[in-house]
């Protein structure tokens, strides 16, 4: 099943608030995304400020990513609609993030997770990152740019 992963486009855009208002379940990551259609809106809104990129399966928008630069290093959250879990689109946009970040001159992407998150533990720690922190409620997940090494 091709999986394609490009920057998203405005055209993109009513197609991914499309795919939030029925992702399952709402909050499902750190409080996102938002329960409230409004907030959902506002917080994709808020995203664009940063790289923005979405996967389609079957011409069908099943995931995306943000990259949030910072000086040096850059957060990412990452949301899979849940009829496309399971099937590499995470693996996918995450490896589109690196070679967003290398080409950007990042030296490293970050993620805050709850600690109750197991599916996504599992999943950045395949890809190569590595807790800098946990607590009881969360953890910092962060992998070096430059020592990437996503197959
Ligand atoms: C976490 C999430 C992004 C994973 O998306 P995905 O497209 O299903 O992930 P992939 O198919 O690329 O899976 C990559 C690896 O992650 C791990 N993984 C993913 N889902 C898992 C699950 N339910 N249980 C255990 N491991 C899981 C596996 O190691 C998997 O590799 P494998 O299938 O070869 O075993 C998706 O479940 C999601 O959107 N969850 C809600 C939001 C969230 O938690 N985002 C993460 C923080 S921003």
């Amino acid at each position: 099943m091709p999986i394609s992963v490009r920057r998203l486009t405005g055209q993109d855009q009513s197609l991914l608030e499309q795919m939030y208002d029925h992702f399952v379940p709402h909050k499902a990551a750190m409080g996102l995304p938002p329960g409230d259609r409004e907030k959902r809106r506002e917080w994709l809104a808020d995203l664009r400020k940063g790289v923005n990129l979405v996967a389609f399966v079957d011409g069908q928008l099943a995931g995306h990513l943000a990259l949030m630069p910072g000086p040096d290093i850059a957060e990412i959250a990452c949301f899979v609609h849940q009829d496309f879990r399971r099937r590499g689109v995470a693996t996918a946009l995450m490896r589109q993030a690196v070679k967003e970040a290398e080409e950007a001159g990042l030296s490293a992407i970050w993620v805050l997770i709850d600690s109750s998150n197991d599916a996504a533990r599992q999943g950045l720690r395949n890809f190569g990152f590595r807790a800098a922190w946990e607590d009881l409620r969360e953890a910092q997940y962060v992998l070096p740019v430059l020592k990437a090494v996503a197959t």
